[in-house]
Protein backbone atom coordinates (compact mmCIF):
# COMPACT_ATOMS: atom_id res chain seq x y z
CA UNK A 1 0.00 0.00 0.00
CA UNK A 2 1.64 3.23 -1.10
CA UNK A 3 1.68 6.13 1.37
CA UNK A 4 1.18 9.62 -0.01
CA UNK A 5 2.32 12.26 2.36
CA UNK A 6 1.75 15.93 1.07
CA UNK A 7 3.54 19.47 0.88
CA UNK A 8 6.91 16.92 2.09
CA UNK A 9 10.65 18.38 2.67
CA UNK A 10 12.43 16.44 0.03
CA UNK A 11 15.97 18.70 0.58
CA UNK A 12 17.25 15.27 1.79
CA UNK A 13 16.08 13.16 -1.04
CA UNK A 14 19.32 15.09 -3.31
CA UNK A 15 22.39 15.45 -3.01
CA UNK A 16 22.67 19.16 -3.90
CA UNK A 17 20.78 19.66 -0.49
CA UNK A 18 19.00 22.72 -1.78
CA UNK A 19 15.25 23.66 0.12
CA UNK A 20 12.67 22.16 -1.95
CA UNK A 21 9.06 20.60 -1.33
CA UNK A 22 7.21 18.16 -3.01
CA UNK A 23 3.28 18.65 -3.29
CA UNK A 24 2.69 14.73 -2.52
CA UNK A 25 5.34 12.02 -2.07
CA UNK A 26 5.52 8.24 -1.94
CA UNK A 27 8.32 5.81 -2.09
CA UNK A 28 8.01 2.67 -4.05
CA UNK A 29 9.09 -0.29 -2.88
CA UNK A 30 7.58 -2.81 -5.49
CA UNK A 31 5.62 -2.37 -9.15
CA UNK A 32 2.77 -2.93 -7.54
CA UNK A 33 3.63 0.63 -5.69
CA UNK A 34 4.18 1.85 -8.74
CA UNK A 35 0.90 0.83 -10.46
CA UNK A 36 -1.18 2.25 -7.42
CA UNK A 37 0.67 5.64 -8.15
CA UNK A 38 -0.56 5.48 -11.70
CA UNK A 39 -3.79 4.90 -10.84
CA UNK A 40 -3.93 7.73 -7.95
CA UNK A 41 -2.51 10.24 -10.82
CA UNK A 42 -5.30 9.69 -12.89
CA UNK A 43 -8.06 10.07 -10.10
CA UNK A 44 -6.13 13.28 -9.07
CA UNK A 45 -5.45 14.52 -12.12
CA UNK A 46 -1.72 15.22 -11.30
CA UNK A 47 1.57 14.14 -13.23
CA UNK A 48 3.91 12.11 -11.62
CA UNK A 49 8.04 13.23 -11.09
CA UNK A 50 10.35 10.10 -10.54
CA UNK A 51 13.36 11.09 -8.36
CA UNK A 52 15.77 8.19 -8.08
CA UNK A 53 19.38 9.09 -6.23
CA UNK A 54 18.69 12.80 -6.34
CA UNK A 55 22.32 13.07 -7.52
CA UNK A 56 21.71 14.77 -10.71
CA UNK A 57 18.95 17.06 -10.15
CA UNK A 58 18.46 20.81 -9.24
CA UNK A 59 15.23 21.45 -7.90
CA UNK A 60 13.92 25.26 -8.06
CA UNK A 61 10.01 25.14 -7.07
CA UNK A 62 7.91 23.20 -5.39
CA UNK A 63 7.69 20.06 -7.62
CA UNK A 64 3.98 19.21 -9.23
CA UNK A 65 2.14 16.85 -8.46
CA UNK A 66 3.30 13.14 -7.24
CA UNK A 67 6.99 12.56 -6.23
CA UNK A 68 7.91 8.81 -6.23
CA UNK A 69 11.39 8.33 -4.61
CA UNK A 70 12.78 5.14 -6.24
CA UNK A 71 13.50 2.50 -4.08
CA UNK A 72 12.74 -0.61 -6.09
CA UNK A 73 15.83 -2.97 -5.40
CA UNK A 74 16.92 -6.43 -6.50
CA UNK A 75 19.73 -7.86 -8.35
CA UNK A 76 19.70 -11.50 -10.90
CA UNK A 77 21.70 -13.03 -13.76
CA UNK A 78 19.21 -14.17 -16.21
CA UNK A 79 21.64 -15.95 -18.61
CA UNK A 80 25.57 -16.96 -18.42
CA UNK A 81 26.95 -18.91 -20.35
CA UNK A 82 31.50 -18.92 -21.04
CA UNK A 83 31.85 -16.21 -22.45
CA UNK A 84 28.89 -13.81 -21.16
CA UNK A 85 26.64 -12.83 -18.13
CA UNK A 86 22.95 -10.96 -18.54
CA UNK A 87 22.54 -9.35 -15.06
CA UNK A 88 19.44 -7.69 -14.09
CA UNK A 89 19.26 -4.83 -11.50
CA UNK A 90 16.43 -3.13 -10.68
CA UNK A 91 16.25 0.53 -11.28
CA UNK A 92 16.08 1.44 -7.17
CA UNK A 93 19.67 -0.38 -6.35
CA UNK A 94 22.35 2.24 -6.43
CA UNK A 95 24.47 2.21 -9.00
CA UNK A 96 27.73 2.19 -6.96
CA UNK A 97 26.54 -0.88 -5.07
CA UNK A 98 25.49 -2.61 -8.57
CA UNK A 99 29.63 -1.87 -9.72
CA UNK A 100 30.79 -3.43 -6.68
CA UNK A 101 29.13 -6.61 -6.96
CA UNK A 102 29.68 -6.83 -10.64
CA UNK A 103 33.60 -6.07 -9.37
CA UNK A 104 33.17 -8.60 -6.66
CA UNK A 105 32.32 -11.13 -9.38
CA UNK A 106 34.77 -10.34 -11.43
CA UNK A 107 32.42 -9.86 -14.40
CA UNK A 108 33.98 -6.86 -16.95
CA UNK A 109 32.04 -3.81 -18.35
CA UNK A 110 30.97 -1.46 -15.53
CA UNK A 111 34.83 -1.27 -13.23
CA UNK A 112 35.28 2.03 -14.93
CA UNK A 113 32.20 3.62 -13.54
CA UNK A 114 32.60 2.90 -9.56
CA UNK A 115 32.04 5.32 -7.33
CA UNK A 116 29.08 7.25 -9.28
CA UNK A 117 26.14 8.38 -6.91
CA UNK A 118 22.74 8.02 -8.34
CA UNK A 119 20.46 4.73 -9.49
CA UNK A 120 20.76 2.29 -12.25
CA UNK A 121 16.97 3.67 -12.98
CA UNK A 122 18.85 7.31 -13.78
CA UNK A 123 21.93 5.22 -15.43
CA UNK A 124 20.65 4.77 -18.66
CA UNK A 125 18.51 8.39 -18.52
CA UNK A 126 22.05 10.32 -19.28
CA UNK A 127 24.06 7.27 -20.38
CA UNK A 128 26.81 7.64 -17.77
CA UNK A 129 30.34 7.51 -18.56
CA UNK A 130 33.48 8.02 -16.84
CA UNK A 131 37.33 7.27 -17.81
CA UNK A 132 36.66 6.18 -21.17
CA UNK A 133 33.62 4.11 -20.64
CA UNK A 134 29.52 4.84 -20.57
CA UNK A 135 26.93 1.94 -19.59
CA UNK A 136 25.79 2.07 -23.55
CA UNK A 137 28.92 -0.14 -24.04
CA UNK A 138 27.59 -2.89 -21.79
CA UNK A 139 24.09 -1.77 -21.47
CA UNK A 140 21.82 -4.89 -23.27
CA UNK A 141 17.91 -4.10 -22.62
CA UNK A 142 15.95 -2.13 -20.23
CA UNK A 143 11.86 -2.67 -19.16
CA UNK A 144 10.20 0.40 -18.72
CA UNK A 145 6.86 1.25 -17.49
CA UNK A 146 4.31 3.29 -19.57
CA UNK A 147 3.49 6.19 -16.36
CA UNK A 148 0.08 6.65 -18.23
CA UNK A 149 -1.33 3.41 -19.24
CA UNK A 150 1.05 0.86 -16.47
CA UNK A 151 1.77 -0.84 -19.72
CA UNK A 152 5.67 -2.61 -19.93
CA UNK A 153 7.73 -2.06 -23.05
CA UNK A 154 11.57 -3.32 -23.22
CA UNK A 155 13.91 -1.12 -24.90
CA UNK A 156 17.26 -2.13 -27.06
CA UNK A 157 20.21 -0.24 -26.77
CA UNK A 158 19.08 1.48 -30.16
CA UNK A 159 15.48 2.27 -28.84
CA UNK A 160 17.59 3.99 -25.94
CA UNK A 161 19.22 6.80 -28.73
CA UNK A 162 21.86 6.89 -26.46
CA UNK A 163 24.42 9.56 -27.34
CA UNK A 164 27.23 11.36 -24.73
CA UNK A 165 25.44 12.48 -21.30
CA UNK A 166 22.29 11.87 -23.83
CA UNK A 167 19.27 9.03 -24.61
CA UNK A 168 15.93 9.30 -25.96
CA UNK A 169 14.62 9.54 -22.14
CA UNK A 170 15.60 12.86 -21.67
CA UNK A 171 14.53 13.95 -25.11
CA UNK A 172 11.42 13.00 -27.22
CA UNK A 173 10.48 10.40 -23.91
CA UNK A 174 11.08 12.80 -21.11
CA UNK A 175 8.22 12.28 -18.34
CA UNK A 176 6.90 9.55 -19.74
CA UNK A 177 8.39 5.91 -18.96
CA UNK A 178 9.56 4.77 -15.52
CA UNK A 179 12.63 3.05 -15.84
CA UNK A 180 11.85 -0.64 -13.75
CA UNK A 181 14.60 -2.74 -14.62
CA UNK A 182 18.55 -2.48 -16.89
CA UNK A 183 19.47 -5.62 -17.84
CA UNK A 184 23.63 -5.52 -18.48
CA UNK A 185 25.77 -7.90 -20.74
CA UNK A 186 29.28 -8.02 -18.88
CA UNK A 187 32.18 -10.33 -19.75
CA UNK A 188 34.35 -12.78 -18.27
CA UNK A 189 37.31 -11.88 -20.34
CA UNK A 190 37.93 -8.44 -21.30
CA UNK A 191 40.61 -6.09 -22.22
CA UNK A 192 40.84 -3.54 -19.47
CA UNK A 193 40.54 0.66 -20.50
CA UNK A 194 43.44 1.73 -18.57
CA UNK A 195 44.25 4.66 -21.61
CA UNK A 196 41.80 7.33 -19.98
CA UNK A 197 43.89 10.68 -17.84
CA UNK A 198 45.32 9.24 -14.87
CA UNK A 199 44.61 5.30 -14.55
CA UNK A 200 48.04 4.12 -15.96
CA UNK A 201 49.87 6.22 -14.01
CA UNK A 202 48.22 6.15 -10.66
CA UNK A 203 48.33 1.76 -11.40
CA UNK A 204 52.39 2.41 -11.78
CA UNK A 205 52.54 4.83 -9.08
CA UNK A 206 50.94 1.90 -6.70
CA UNK A 207 53.45 -1.07 -8.27
CA UNK A 208 50.83 -2.31 -10.50
CA UNK A 209 52.13 -3.76 -13.83
CA UNK A 210 49.27 -6.16 -14.57
CA UNK A 211 45.98 -5.04 -12.75
CA UNK A 212 43.24 -7.08 -12.02
CA UNK A 213 39.47 -5.83 -12.68
CA UNK A 214 39.55 -5.18 -8.70
CA UNK A 215 42.72 -3.07 -8.92
CA UNK A 216 41.00 -0.63 -12.16
CA UNK A 217 37.57 -0.10 -9.56
CA UNK A 218 39.55 0.46 -6.36
CA UNK A 219 42.17 3.23 -8.51
CA UNK A 220 39.02 4.62 -9.93
CA UNK A 221 37.32 4.99 -6.60
CA UNK A 222 40.94 6.82 -5.18
CA UNK A 223 41.46 8.78 -8.41
CA UNK A 224 37.49 10.48 -7.93
CA UNK A 225 37.80 10.83 -3.74
CA UNK A 226 40.75 12.66 -4.92
CA UNK A 227 39.02 15.30 -7.18
CA UNK A 228 35.14 14.86 -6.51
CA UNK A 229 33.89 16.16 -3.29
CA UNK A 230 31.64 13.77 -1.31
CA UNK A 231 27.87 15.18 -1.71
CA UNK A 232 27.56 13.78 2.14
CA UNK A 233 30.43 16.56 3.07
CA UNK A 234 30.04 18.94 0.26
CA UNK A 235 26.42 19.03 -1.21
CA UNK A 236 26.67 19.33 -4.97
CA UNK A 237 25.53 17.34 -8.11
CA UNK A 238 28.60 16.00 -10.11
CA UNK A 239 29.87 17.50 -13.23
CA UNK A 240 27.30 20.63 -13.33
CA UNK A 241 27.72 21.29 -17.44
CA UNK A 242 28.68 18.69 -20.35
CA UNK A 243 31.72 19.09 -21.84
CA UNK A 244 31.68 20.56 -25.21
CA UNK A 245 31.47 19.50 -28.75
CA UNK A 246 32.56 21.77 -31.36
CA UNK A 247 33.52 21.72 -34.88
CA UNK A 248 36.85 21.45 -36.03
CA UNK A 249 36.66 24.74 -37.63
CA UNK A 250 35.70 26.87 -35.31
CA UNK A 251 38.49 24.59 -32.63
CA UNK A 252 41.14 25.96 -34.72
CA UNK A 253 40.18 29.41 -34.97
CA UNK A 254 39.63 29.40 -31.10
CA UNK A 255 43.31 27.46 -30.48
CA UNK A 256 44.86 30.90 -32.20
CA UNK A 257 43.92 32.89 -29.11
CA UNK A 258 44.64 30.07 -26.43
CA UNK A 259 47.19 27.55 -28.24
CA UNK A 260 46.66 25.40 -24.54
CA UNK A 261 42.87 24.40 -24.79
CA UNK A 262 42.84 21.02 -24.12
CA UNK A 263 40.79 19.22 -26.76
CA UNK A 264 40.03 15.07 -27.79
CA UNK A 265 39.01 14.47 -31.71
CA UNK A 266 35.51 12.62 -32.01
CA UNK A 267 35.19 12.91 -35.41
CA UNK A 268 36.63 14.13 -38.26
CA UNK A 269 34.59 17.19 -38.16
CA UNK A 270 34.24 17.70 -34.42
CA UNK A 271 36.42 17.79 -31.24
CA UNK A 272 35.38 17.82 -27.37
CA UNK A 273 36.63 20.45 -25.29
CA UNK A 274 36.28 19.90 -21.16
CA UNK A 275 34.08 22.74 -19.85
CA UNK A 276 35.89 22.40 -16.61
CA UNK A 277 39.07 23.90 -18.71
CA UNK A 278 36.73 26.98 -19.70
CA UNK A 279 34.90 27.52 -16.32
CA UNK A 280 38.54 27.70 -14.99
CA UNK A 281 39.88 30.03 -17.53
CA UNK A 282 37.11 32.33 -16.91
CA UNK A 283 38.63 32.50 -13.46
CA UNK A 284 35.56 30.78 -11.51
CA UNK A 285 37.89 27.40 -10.19
CA UNK A 286 37.63 27.92 -6.79
CA UNK A 287 36.40 30.86 -6.32
CA UNK A 288 33.07 31.39 -4.00
CA UNK A 289 30.19 33.44 -4.13
CA UNK A 290 28.20 33.54 -0.96
CA UNK A 291 26.92 30.24 -0.21
CA UNK A 292 28.06 28.81 -3.81
CA UNK A 293 30.87 28.13 -5.47
CA UNK A 294 33.22 25.75 -8.03
CA UNK A 295 35.28 22.92 -6.23
CA UNK A 296 38.87 23.89 -6.05
CA UNK A 297 40.20 20.52 -7.27
CA UNK A 298 37.24 20.19 -10.07
CA UNK A 299 36.08 23.57 -12.15
CA UNK A 300 32.73 21.51 -13.17
CA UNK A 301 31.56 20.65 -9.79
CA UNK A 302 29.13 23.79 -8.13
CA UNK A 303 28.95 23.03 -4.80
CA UNK A 304 26.45 24.37 -1.82
CA UNK A 305 28.91 25.66 0.99
CA UNK A 306 25.89 26.49 3.49
CA UNK A 307 22.19 26.40 2.51
CA UNK A 308 22.12 28.47 -0.45
CA UNK A 309 18.93 28.83 -2.34
CA UNK A 310 18.12 27.56 -5.85
CA UNK A 311 17.87 31.19 -6.82
CA UNK A 312 21.67 31.85 -5.92
CA UNK A 313 22.74 28.36 -7.63
CA UNK A 314 20.78 29.66 -10.58
CA UNK A 315 22.72 33.40 -10.65
CA UNK A 316 25.96 31.63 -10.44
CA UNK A 317 25.40 29.36 -13.13
CA UNK A 318 24.24 32.37 -15.41
CA UNK A 319 27.02 34.50 -14.52
CA UNK A 320 29.59 31.61 -15.65
CA UNK A 321 27.52 30.80 -18.94
CA UNK A 322 27.73 34.75 -19.49
CA UNK A 323 31.70 34.81 -18.53
CA UNK A 324 32.27 31.73 -20.65
CA UNK A 325 30.08 32.92 -23.78
CA UNK A 326 31.73 36.79 -23.37
CA UNK A 327 35.59 34.70 -23.29
CA UNK A 328 35.22 31.74 -25.51
CA UNK A 329 31.54 32.64 -27.72
CA UNK A 330 30.64 29.11 -26.36
CA UNK A 331 27.56 27.88 -25.01
CA UNK A 332 27.21 25.78 -22.09
CA UNK A 333 25.04 23.73 -20.98
CA UNK A 334 23.68 22.13 -18.00
CA UNK A 335 24.47 18.16 -17.39
CA UNK A 336 22.22 18.77 -14.44
CA UNK A 337 18.34 18.36 -14.69
CA UNK A 338 16.61 21.71 -13.64
CA UNK A 339 12.99 21.47 -12.50
N1 LIG B 1 40.22 20.43 -16.45
C1 LIG B 1 40.52 21.75 -16.16
N2 LIG B 1 40.23 22.22 -14.90
C2 LIG B 1 39.68 21.43 -13.95
C3 LIG B 1 39.39 20.07 -14.25
C4 LIG B 1 39.67 19.60 -15.51
O1 LIG B 1 41.02 22.49 -16.97
O2 LIG B 1 39.43 21.93 -12.86
C5 LIG B 1 40.49 19.93 -17.83
C6 LIG B 1 41.82 19.24 -17.97
O3 LIG B 1 42.34 19.57 -19.23
C7 LIG B 1 41.44 17.76 -17.94
C8 LIG B 1 40.09 17.79 -18.62
O4 LIG B 1 39.49 19.01 -18.19
O5 LIG B 1 42.35 16.99 -18.66
C9 LIG B 1 39.20 16.63 -18.27
O6 LIG B 1 39.02 16.58 -16.86
P1 LIG B 1 38.51 15.26 -16.12
O7 LIG B 1 39.24 14.08 -16.59
O8 LIG B 1 38.48 15.56 -14.65
O9 LIG B 1 37.04 15.05 -16.66
P2 LIG B 1 35.87 16.03 -17.10
O10 LIG B 1 35.81 16.09 -18.57
O11 LIG B 1 35.93 17.31 -16.35
C10 LIG B 1 34.16 14.02 -17.33
C11 LIG B 1 32.81 13.67 -16.80
C12 LIG B 1 32.88 13.19 -15.36
C13 LIG B 1 33.81 11.98 -15.31
C14 LIG B 1 35.19 12.39 -15.85
C15 LIG B 1 36.13 11.22 -15.92
C16 LIG B 1 31.30 15.13 -18.02
C17 LIG B 1 30.40 16.31 -17.96
N3 LIG B 1 31.94 14.83 -16.89
O12 LIG B 1 34.61 15.16 -16.58
O13 LIG B 1 31.59 12.77 -14.98
O14 LIG B 1 33.94 11.50 -13.99
O15 LIG B 1 35.03 12.90 -17.20
O16 LIG B 1 35.78 10.38 -16.96
O17 LIG B 1 31.40 14.47 -19.06
C18 LIG B 1 29.57 13.58 -14.00
O18 LIG B 1 29.05 13.44 -15.11
O19 LIG B 1 28.90 13.98 -13.00
C19 LIG B 1 30.98 13.29 -13.84
C20 LIG B 1 31.62 13.52 -12.69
Amino acid sequence: MLKIEKNKNIKAYTTLQLSARAEFFAILKSKEDLQEAIVWSKKNKKPLFILGGGSNVLISQTVKGLTLKNEIKGIKVVEKNKDYILVEAKSGELWGDFVDWSVRHNWHGLENLSLIYGTVGAAPMQNIGAYGVEIKDSFYHLHAIDLKSGQERIFSGPDCHFAYRESIFKNKLKGKYFIYAVTFKLQKMATLQLDYGAIRAHLLERGIKKPSLKNVSATIKIIRTEKLPNPVKMPNAGSFFKNLEISTIKFKALQKKYPDMPSWPISKTKVKIPAAWLIETAGFKGKKFGAVGMHKNQALVLINYRRASARQVLNLVKKIKQTVKKSFGLDLHEEVNII
